[in-house]
């Protein structure tokens, strides 16, 4: 049987997207990482590639097979993430749904650290390049629709808010990551998009739906902004 033609909104458009989490190596052995599984980017990608949009996915390391027709890159820190987005540029659409690790150790040991007597190694943090930031405030080659997400654990909005007028992208996508809504690792996500109408800032409240849900959603309001 002969199924009807699905619509392609995105066909012709190439879509950046980063997932997952970073690590952040403190030796051989031992590495700087959190919780995130990667799910919700790698929904956003699928779904995009659903809508016919060349995707490429840069995913920090998590345990997802491939999404079908998407160019996926494997990275593991920070520093590799934003190498590889930025040869992954241009793009009609970028959006950062990984849960980059803020900070990583000054100098990793070359050797397996060794308890002594002398006590606990003192591990000193250097923050990592903010990606999003960092590509939103490209010149020549900053994607026409810049989207990044917000995770918080308190105070959502007023954070999210903060957030979005500090990194310079065009959408934030916000969400709640405290340890009861078991968004970090689950499969449901309760979100909403701010986005700029203007001089204010527009908050579109989403009910609870399942990450799959969250990308279509999502990749159908980029569609309506950027489509054909
Ligand atoms: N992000 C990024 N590179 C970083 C840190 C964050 O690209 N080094 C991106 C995330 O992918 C997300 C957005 O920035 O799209 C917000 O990430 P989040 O961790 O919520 O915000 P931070 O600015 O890191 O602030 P904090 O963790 O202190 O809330
Ligand atoms: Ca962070």
């Amino acid at each position: 049987m002969l199924r009807p033609p699905q619509p392609r909104p995105l066909a012709g458009k190439r879509v950046l997207i980063t997932a997952g989490p970073t690590h952040e190596a403190i030796d051989p052995v031992r590495y700087i990482a959190n919780r995130s599984s990667g799910k919700q980017g790698f929904a956003i990608a699928a779904a995009a590639r659903a809508a016919g949009a060349d995707v490429v996915l840069v995913t920090g390391p998590v345990e997802l097979h491939d999404p079908p027709g998407v160019s996926v890159m494997r990275v593991e820190s920070a520093r590799d993430m934003l190498h590889r987005v930025e040869a992954a540029l241009p793009a009609d659409v970028a959006i950062f749904a990984a849960a980059v690790a803020d900070w990583r150790v000054a100098t990793e040991g070359t050797q397996k650290l060794k308890k002594t007597a002398a006590g606990m190694p003192p591990l000193q943090l250097v923050e990592n390049p903010d990606i999003l930031a960092t590509i939103s405030k490209l010149k020549d080659k900053r994607p026409p629709l810049v989207i990044g997400f917000a995770a918080e654990t308190e105070h959502l909005i007023e954070n999210a808010k903060a957030k979005f007028a500090r990194k310079g992208c065009d959408w934030i996508v916000a969400n709640d990551v405290s340890p009861a809504t078991g968004v970090m690792g689950g499969d449901r996500n309760t979100v909403h998009l701010l986005a700029r109408d203007g001089k204010e800032v527009t908050v579109d409240s989403w009910p609870v739906m399942t990450k799959e849900e969250v990308a279509a959603a999502l990749v159908s309001r980029i569609a309506r902004t950027v489509g054909a």
